[in-house]
C-alpha cells in the first residue's frame, strides 16, 4: 500500500497532549488503515517506565474507541518506551539504536519523526542533540514536529528557530497549529475558491466587516504556570486567530501547492496595519474573568485559580480590530474576539455584507438585515447564508432566513481529528498546513508590540468580565464606535 512508513519519535510521551491527541490519532489513522503495520512509535521522557506500562497507558488513551476491528494489543505492541534526560548525550545515542533496531523491524525504510510534543524550554536542546548525535542522518527523511509555544515573543521565537535550523532545514520542520488540521478551518479556502458567488464579493467594495469568534468555556485548568506568563494574546490570537484571518483575507494561490498557499498567507500578514503602542487602547480591549456561571456551574476567578498570581495582570480575553492595507481590503475592520470562561465554546466566523444601496422594503423604523455569511468552526461544523425573503402576509416587508448546511450532522463520528489530519499531512510531507518561519515571524511583530503595552501598563481594571458572559463591556465597545456590533449566531 501506498501508507506512510515511519517511525515517531514523541518526546513528552507521558503528557497530557500525547495522551488526549495523540495516540488517539494514531489510532484512528491505523483502524483507517491510513497507517500500514510498518509504523513504530516510541515514546520517550523522563520518568521510568517499561514497555509495558507504556502500552497500558496508550491502550488507556484509546480505550472509548470500541471497534471490533482492531485489536488494542496489536496496536499498542507498536508502542516502545525509551526513558531519557534532555541533556544527557548518551540517551540519545541509546535513542537512535532503538531507532535503527525498530527500523529493521518495522521496514520504515529509514524515515523517522521528531514530535516535540512537551516543555519548549529544551525545543532547542534537544533538535541540536538530534543533529550531533547522528539521529537526523537517516537514508529515508527526518521531520521534526514542533508544537506551541514558539516562542514567547518575536525576538525568543527567533533564537529558537535559528536552534532548530542548525538541525534542520525549513523543509524538515512542521510547525504545528492544530487550528489548521481542523475541517471547517480547511474549508475556508474551499468555500472562497470553489463558489463563484463569493468570490467576485470578497472585497472592501461589498464586505463590510469580519468577524472573528473563539470563545471558550474552559478556563486555565492545571495551566496556571504556562498561561500566567502566556495570556489569549500570545495563546490564541498569535497563531490560530491570525491564521484563520490569512485564510480570510489571501489572494487566491496560483496553485494549491504549500509554496504557493504560504506566500499569500505571509502576504496578508505584511499588509497587516501595524499600531504604536500609544493606540493599541483604541484597537485592542483585555479581560480577565471574574467568578460567574458557566454551564450551571459556579466558577471561581482567573485570580484565584491554581499557579495564578493572585494580582495577576495576565489577560483571558482578547478583542481587537485589525486592518489589512491592500487594495482587497483597505477600509474593511477584521474584529477578532478570543476568551476563557465564556458563555459558551464556539468557533465562529462572520463575513457581513454591506447593506444595499437603497432599503425597498424599509418598514416601521426596521432595518433590513445584512447578509451573513458564517462559517461555524466548532462545535458545529458547516455554513450558514442569511438572506432575505419576503414575509408571508399580506405587507411588502421582508423577513430573514437562514440558509445552512451543518456537516456534522452527516456522520459526526467521521469527522477526522485536527491531530490526526496533520500527523497524516506529516508522514506524507505535506507542509501546507502547518506554519512557516515568516508567518510566525510577522504574526509576533503584530502582537509584541499590543502585549509590550500591556505589559508596561497594568490594568487597573481586572478583572473585568464575569465567567459566563461574552467579555468586557470595552469589547462591545470596539464595534460600537464604528457602527456594528458583534453578531452572536450560534
Ligand atoms: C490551544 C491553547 O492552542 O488552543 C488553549 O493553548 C486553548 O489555551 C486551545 O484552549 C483551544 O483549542 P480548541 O481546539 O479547543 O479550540
Amino acid at each position: 500500500t501506498n501508507a506512510p512508513k515511519s517511525i515517531i519519535v514523541i518526546f513528552g510521551a507521558t503528557g497530557d497532549l500525547a495522551n488526549r491527541k495523540l495516540y488517539p490519532s494514531i489510532y484512528r489513522l491505523y483502524r483507517n488503515k491510513e497507517l500500514s503495520e510498518d509504523f513504530a512509535v516510541i515514546g520517550v521522557a523522563r520518568r521510568p517506565l517499561t514497555n509495558d506500562e507504556f502500552r497500558s497507558n496508550v491502550r488507556k488513551s484509546v480505550n472509548h474507541f470500541e471497534d471490533e476491528k482492531v485489536d488494542h494489543d496489536t496496536f499498542a505492541s507498536h508502542f516502545h518506551y525509551h526513558p531519557f534526560d534532555v541533556t544527557d548525550l548518551k540517551s540519545y545515542q541509546r535513542l537512535n539504536d532503538l531507532i535503527s533496531t525498530l527500523d529493521v523491524e518495522y521496514r520504515t525504510e529509514g524515515n523517522r519523526i521528531f514530535y516535540l510534543a512537551m516543555a519548549p524550554n529544551f525545543f532547542g536542546t534537544i533538535a541540536a542533540n538530534l543533529k550531533s548525535e547522528g539521529l537526523t542522518t537517516t537514508k529515508g527523511w527526518s521531520r521534526l514536529v514542533i508544537e506551541k509555544p514558539f516562542g514567547h515573543n518575536f525576538e525568543s521565537a527567533r533564537e529558537l528557530n535559528d536552534q532548530i535550523r542548525q538541525a534542520f532545514t525549513e523543509d524538515q520542520i512542521y510547525r504545528i497549529d492544530h487550528y489548521l488540521g481542523k475541517e471547517m478551518v480547511q474549508n475556508i479556502e474551499v468555500i472562497r475558491f470553489a463558489n463563484a458567488i463569493f468570490e467576485p464579493l470578497w472585497n472592501n467594495q461589498f464586505i463590510s466587516n469580519i468577524q472573528i469568534t473563539s470563545s471558550e468555556t474552559l478556563g486555565v485548568e492545571d495551566r496556571g504556570r504556562y498561561y500566567e506568563s502566556s495570556g489569549a494574546l500570545r495563546d490564541m490570537v498569535q497563531n490560530h486567530i491570525l491564521q484563520m484571518m490569512a485564510l480570510l483575507a489571501m489572494e487566491p494561490p496560483i496553485k494549491l501547492t504549500t509554496d504557493e498557499i504560504r506566500s499569500e498567507k505571509v502576504k496578508v500578514l505584511r499588509a497587516l496595519r501595524s499600531i504604536t503602542e500609544e493606540k493599541v487602547d483604541k484597537y485592542f480591549v483585555r479581560g480577565q474573568y471574574d467568578r460567574g456561571t458557566v454551564d450551571g456551574n459556579e466558577i471561581n476567578a482567573y485570580r484565584d485559580s491554581n499557579s495564578v498570581d493572585p494580582h495577576s495582570n495576565t489577560e483571558t480575553f482578547v478583542s481587537g480590530k485589525l486592518l489589512i492595507d491592500n487594495f482587497r481590503w483597505a477600509g474593511v475592520p477584521f474584529y477578532i474576539r478570543t476568551g476563557k470562561r465564556m458563555k459558551q465554546k464556539s468557533t465562529e466566523i462572520v463575513i457581513q455584507f454591506k447593506d444595499l444601496p437603497m432599503n425597498l422594503y424599509y418598514d416601521k423604523g426596521e432595518n433590513i438585515h445584512p447578509n451573513l455569511l458564517v462559517i461555524h468552526i466548532q462545535p458545529d461544523e458547516g455554513v450558514t447564508l442569511h438572506l432575505n425573503a419576503k414575509k408571508g402576509d399580506y405587507s411588502s416587508t421582508s423577513t430573514p432566513i437562514q440558509l445552512s448546511y451543518n456537516n456534522n450532522s452527516n456522520d459526526k463520528m467521521n469527522t477526522p481529528e485536527a491531530y490526526e489530519v496533520l500527523l497524516y499531512d506529516c508522514m506524507r510531507g505535506d507542509s501546507t498546513n502547518f506554519t512557516h518561519w515568516d508567518e510566525v515571524a510577522l504574526s509576533w511583530k503584530y502582537v509584541d508590540i499590543i502585549s509590550n503595552a500591556w505589559e508596561n501598563k497594568s490594568s487597573d481594571q481586572f478583572p473585568n468580565y464575569e465567567s459566563g458572559s461574552n467579555g468586557p463591556k470595552d469589547s462591545d465597545d470596539l464595534l460600537e464606535k464604528d457602527g456594528f456590533h458583534w453578531w452572536s449566531v450560534t
